[in-house]
């Protein structure tokens, strides 16, 4: 059963794409099963994985509206392993369309249901908001990635994202885990990245992937060619990381997979002590950094109980 991974952050620019092209890429690269799901009507994603929209002859709107069955949607990509689920720009409509349907965020779910088992990982590009698209990637997901520019204001706005997610686990998609928080666009040489780093290190704790993604040229320069990095400069600083993450993922859920195995339940350490129910109350283990005073970040220890934030 593939685990789906969607990738979200409602502010623009954050690394979005260029994280869910070459995570997939590299999950792929690594002989996983993967499909790229584009659900940005921006369409950043299929472009820059060499797709051009308009050569295609459906896209992920025609599989949200049930015009064509989902897996006939699904295309091929030069990478062995990687498949993509294409975007289109008509997909902008697409939101205002599903507002009249019934279970109107589980469509995506709906979508997913069959193609989910024929991968290892499904990596889901959200759009720059959180409408109805991202609600759905996120009830579809089984966690969420979120990267954080290292730069000004990273925090900033995270509090809605975290919110959003917490509802999500509420009433649409109780195990909706955090699968980590990755630092994105990181320039050594800058104080600033260093100390937003530290911050972001603070909120989050442990939820935060040790891989940090460099600032690198190639990454940029990837899509143009309709490659992930991987492809066009293997050797990059920017390959490199992604990979890293990659690998960081598989052997978290490796150890997640195995830990449930053996003892029937998630990962949790096994001198976890549950905390006390008004701190799980107030929090629901979600730090909160648009408030004044931040609850501490929840280690590994928060209890199996579904709404575990810890990066397993
Ligand atoms: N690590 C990086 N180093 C250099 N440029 C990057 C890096 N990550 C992203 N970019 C560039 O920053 C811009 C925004 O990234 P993108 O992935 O499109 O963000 P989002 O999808 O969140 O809007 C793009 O031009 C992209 O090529
Ligand atoms: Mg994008």
């Amino acid at each position: 059963m593939g685990k789906v991974i969607a990738v979200a952050n409602q502010k623009g620019g954050v690394g979005k794409t260029t994280s869910a092209i070459n995570l997939a890429a590299s999950l792929a690269a690594t002989e996983y099963s993967t499909l790229l799901l584009d659900i940005d009507p921006q369409a950043n994603c299929t472009s820059g994985i060499g797709v051009a929209p308009k050569d295609l002859n459906a896209s992920i709107y025609d599989a949200l509206t049930g015009q064509v069955d989902p897996e006939d949607v699904v295309v091929t990509t030069d990478i062995p392993f990687l498949d993509l689920m294409p975007s289109h720009i008509n997909l902008v409509g697409a939101e205002i369309e599903m507002i009249e349907v019934d279970e109107r965020e589980r469509i995506l779910s709906k979508v997913l249901t069959r193609l989910r088992r024929m991968y290892d990982f499904v990596v889901i590009d959200c759009p720059p908001s959180l409408g109805l698209l991202t609600l759905n990637s996120l009830t579809a997901a089984n966690s969420v990635l979120i990267p954080v520019q290292a730069e000004y204001f990273a925090l900033e706005g995270l509090g809605q994202l975290l919110n959003t997610i917490k509802i999500v686990r509420k009433h649409l998609n109780p195990d909706l885990e955090i699968e980590g928080v990755l630092l994105t666009m990181f320039d050594t040489r800058l104080r600033l990245s260093n100390q937003v780093a530290k911050e972001v290190r603070r909120y989050f704790g442990d939820q935060v992937f040790e891989t940090i993604v460099q600032r690198n040229v190639r990454l940029s320069e990837a899509p143009s060619f309709g490659k992930p990095v991987i492809l066009y400069d293997a050797s990059s600083k920017g390959a490199r990381n992604y990979i890293a993450l990659a690998r960081e993922i598989v052997e978290a859920n490796e150890a997640e997979e195995s830990a449930s195995a053996s003892n029937g339940t998630p990962t949790a350490d096994t001198d976890a002590q549950p905390a006390p129910e008004s701190a799980r109350d107030a929090s629901d283990g979600i730090p909160t950094p648009d408030s004044e005073e931040p609850a501490p970040p929840r280690r590994s220890s928060t209890p199996a109980n579904g709404f575990s934030l810890s990066n397993s």
